[in-house]
Formats: structure tokens, sequence, C-alpha cells
């Protein structure tokens, strides 16, 4: 979120294993599921030189899939010394056509493009890859060139409908390669393929877990501050409070977190995190109620990019003039994640690439001299929810959905008056209630209400009304790059449409969005 100087990853890990990225969309996930069999893994662009890798004495070596040809003039290849690395590799899809290019194999576009599902035959159980797999396996696959001759010392291990060669090895050099995708759910037991190659053939120990990650990062963070002070702006959001509690953990008052109330919040959004952090955690908090500033400013507009941009700058400021309330911090504290700081390889249709852009908001000016503290900034998201867990912090909170930066002011349309608010914050605060006595809110990616500003007659005891319409917004996603909306069962939407107008003053007409981003957004402004 905000400008300043990233610092070197921590790398300090006695095991991992470096994925090299080709420009896969699954690239993350790959990484993510070799953290699930609790090994450390690291995403690399896919030409860094082989010296580089080396010097982080990886257990392995995992090629990624990627939508270029082997063949095209433009391929991404990696620096051919990979090879030469002595520890084992993988090719997964694209990868595979890597070690055919490098190791004297060959690859021709294939008669028909492999897409989807598909069945994969073992030929060969005593392949590590297949230890304790069935013969027959469903797998996923993506790709449009095959191989048609194997690199020397290959042999091929499994087959598919369309393929010879869709798993083979050579095992002596302890190199693999698969032409389906492992990562993905609809591999159904991938996650054990991975499992077999980071245990069985890297020989990989299970030291990656959140439990250890906690006495590592307040080591790290320790030697970074020193007996410096340390800002955090928190916004009660997941990565912020997981990043506030690791760092009070690591170096107790010499943290001050200052939390602004832009008056864009939800109900008692304010009073959790002050019960939460002030009074149980006794984090020095700093509660800076701009509520009036910011609502003042936001008087008489409409238009949903200048509302966005008098937040954002309204959000700086006032940030600014905190942090010099706070006293002489020398850093700054954020809840960068991994996927944030991984350098992306610029390939079209990479939704990893395009989702930085989306919702940048600037960030602090640059004469703001803060030395960063980021200790979330080598993991992803799943794993920051376990180490907030692991501190501690309420299921409320580690659980939490997202919620933009502008707050409730996206979600109210057209101008924000104090009134709108207040019939908006009730409204949500029933749908929240309801959704989470259904057990569904945890299941949503988000479950919200908005506020039309469109007035419609309605007949609520033996009085005529012209009141306000309430959206309600449920939508699953992976990431909130695209989303379906959510089909609530009708007996919980009658509840909440029932409470709504029973209890809110203002609203007589509750509505739900049917849309799903594309092509509608999740929010609405
Ligand atoms: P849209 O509405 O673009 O939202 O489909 C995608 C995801 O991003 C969240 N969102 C924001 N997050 N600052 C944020 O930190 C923002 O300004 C912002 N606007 C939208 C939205 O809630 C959804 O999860």
């Amino acid at each position: 979120m905000f400008a300043g100087k990233h610092l070197p990853l921590i790398l300090s890990m006695n095991e991992q294993i470096v994925i090299l990225d080709f420009g896969s969309q699954y690239t993350q996930v790959i990484a993510r599921r070799i953290r699930e069999c609790n090994v450390y893994s690291t995403i690399l662009r896919y030409d860094t030189p082989a010296k580089q890798i080396a010097a982080l004495k990886p257990s392995g070596l995992i090629l990624s899939g990627g939508p270029a040809s082997v063949y095209a003039e433009d391929a991404p290849l990696p620096d051919k010394n990979i090879f030469k690395l002595g520890i084992p590799v993988l090719g997964i899809c694209y990868g595979v056509q890597i070690l055919a290019h490098f190791l004297g194999g060959k690859v021709e576009p294939g008669q028909k493009r492999e897409y989807g599902k598909g069945t994969l035959t073992v030929r060969d159980n005593s392949c590590p890859l297949f230890e304790g797999l069935p013969e027959t396996l469903q797998v996923w696959n993506s790709h449009g060139d095959r191989l048609t001759r194997l690199p020397k010392g290959f042999v091929p291990v499994a087959t598919t409908e369309n393929s010879d060669y869709a798993a083979i090895e050579n095992r002596a050099a302890s190199t693999y390669g698969l032409q389906f995708h492992p990562e993905v759910v609809h591999t159904p037991r991938g996650r054990e393929v991975y499992s077999n190659f980071v245990h069985g053939v890297c020989g990989c120990g299970r030291a990656w877990t959140m439990r250890n990650y906690v006495d590592q990062a307040v080591e790290e963070i320790r030697a970074q501050v020193g007996s410096e002070q340390v800002i955090l702006g928190l916004s009660g959001g997941v990565d912020s409070s997981v990043a506030a509690a690791l760092i009070h953990k690591a170096v107790g008052d010499q943290l001050a977190c200052i939390f602004v109330n832009n008056g864009l919040l939800r109900a008692r959004e304010a009073e959790v995190v002050q019960e939460v952090f002030g009074r149980n955690f006794r984090i020095k908090l700093q509660y800076e109620d701009a509520s009036k500033l910011f609502l003042a400013r936001l008087k008489g507009v409409t238009d949903p990019e200048r509302k966005r941009k008098i937040i954002g700058r309204t959000f700086i400021e006032v940030f600014q003039a905190a942090t010099k309330r706070a006293g002489k911090a020398k850093y700054l504290a954020q809840g960068t994640l991994y996927p944030d700081v991984i350098e992306s390889v610029p390939i079209a249709g990479n939704p990893a690439a395009m989702i930085k852009s989306h919702h940048n908001v600037g960030g602090l000016p640059k004469k703001m001299k803060f030395k960063l503290v980021e200790p979330l900034k080598c993991l992803f998201k799943d794993e920051v929810r376990q180490l907030g867990l692991e501190l501690g912090l309420p299921k409320e909170i580690v659980h939490r959905q997202p919620f933009p930066g502008p707050g409730l002011a996206v979600r109210c349309l057209g101008e924000v008056t104090p009134e709108k608010l207040k019939v908006l914050r009730r409204a949500d605060a029933i749908v929240v209630e309801e959704m989470k006595a259904s057990e569904l809110y945890y299941k949503t990616w988000q479950t919200f209400a908005v506020l039309l500003p469109v007035r419609s007659v309605g007949v609520q005891g033996d009085e005529r009304t012209y009141d306000w319409t309430l959206a309600i917004r449920a939508v699953e996603s992976q990431d909130g790059m695209t989303a379906d909306w959510v089909k609530l069962p009708y007996d919980l939407l009658e509840k909440i449409s029932l409470r709504i107008t029973n209890e809110v003053r203002g609203l007589n007409r509750v509505v739900l969005d049917l849309t799903s981003k594309p092509p509608g957004t999740i929010e609405w402004e």
C-alpha cells in the first residue's frame, strides 16, 4: 500500500524448493502446494542466473508451466546451467518442454490441444513421484505442444489418452517431467505427487510451519529493528492485524499502531479493533477519529472516482500527521504479502500480474523517510491466517472478509451523508449477523449491503412510505479478480429482508444482486 523499498525476503531457510516462473497462471499455486507439504518455496523469474539459485542452496527445482512454446522467438528460456546444479528437477507442462529443449528431446505442436480433464495411467509404479498412488489418476491437462522424442536417459512412466509421455523420468539424474498440472484442484491427488517430490525425491523434512515461523520472524524483526520505534497503520484487516500482533510479540512497546477512523467503517469496527488490540493484546494504539474531516470533504461529491481520490488523499494526510504525534519512529511496518513482491513474469493473461495495478492507492509521499518492516512478505494469505491464529488473534479478525480501503463510501451510492451511512451500517450489520448465524459468512468471499439512493413506494403498518432500496451482494471468489454471485438459501434471504424492512428506518425494499464479475465488479462503485 505504501511507497518504500522492499527489503530482501527472509531467505535463511534451511530447506527450500525454488520454482522458476515461466508465466503460468498456476505458479503461485505450485508454491502454495509445496508449502502445504511443510516445505518452504520461493518463486523466481525463469531467467534467474543459476549461480543466484545455487546461493539459496535449494533442495530441488521446479520449472513451472507457461503459455509459450519453446520454439517461439521470444520463448522464455532459463540459464542452461540450472541443469548442472546437482539437485532434483521437476518440469511441469512447459517445464517438460524446457527439459526436452535443453537435454536433447523433441517437442512438436500437438495435433489435438490437450485441455481439461484426463485420465493418467501409471505404467511404472516404482517411479517415486507416484509412490502410494493408484494406477489410474484423474489429472488436469492444459498444453498444445507435446513431446515426440525423449531426452537422453529419460523413460516414460505414465500415459494419457493423447500422450505416451505424460510423465517421464531420468531417475539416476533425479529429473522428472509431468505434462499435467498436479497443483490444481482438478488433479485431486496432485498434492501427493508434490509431497512425493519434495519429501521422497528431494529429501526435505517438514520444518515449514507457522509455529516455527513465529520464532524465526521474531528473531529477524528484533535483529532488524534493534531498539528503534516502529509504527504501523492498523486497518483491522487480516494483514495489518497479523503484522501488528507479530511485531508486538517481537518488540513489545517499541511498536505503536495508528488506527484511523475515516467515518466509513462498518458497525462496531472501531470498537472491535480497540478491544482486541488495545485491551487484549495491550498494544500501544493511537486512535485517530477523523470521521468529521472525511465526511466534510465528501459532502456533495457523487462521482465514484472523485470519492475514492478524496478518501485516499485525506487518509495520507491524516496518517502522516498521526505519525508525527506517534513519536520518533525509524520504521514503518506493513502487512505486505508474498504475491505483492513476487517479480511476476509479464505474460498476457497472467492474472497475478494484473491484480496489483487495480487498487493501488498510490502510497505515502516519498518524503516520509521510513525504513520498512514487512514480516509477512514471504507468506501467502492462507499462511497469514494460520499465523494469526497461532498468535492468538480471534477468528473474527483472522477470517475477516476483504473490506475496501474507501470503506462504506463505495457501497453508499451517490453522495455519502451521515444519514445514509447510518442506514447502511444498520442494514449491513443485519446481513453479516444472519450470515454468521447460518454459518455461511466464512464460506463466502464477501457478503454485504449496498445502499441505493432510489426511492420507491411502500406500505408499512397503515402508512405509505417513500424510502430507499438496499441491495444484498454475496460473491464467491478465489482472489477478487473474478467472482460468482452466491445462491443464498431462500429462507435466509427472507429472514434478512424481513429484519431489514422491520428494523431499519429509511428502507422499504430489499433486492438481490445477481451479477457475477465480469461483467459486474464486486463493489458497486
Ligand atoms: P472490485 O469491486 O474491483 O473489487 O471487483 C475487487 C476486490 O477488491 C476490493 N476493493 C478494494 N480493496 N482498496 C482495497 O484495499 C480499494 O480501494 C478497493 N476497492 C475494491 C473489493 O472489496 C473486492 O474484494
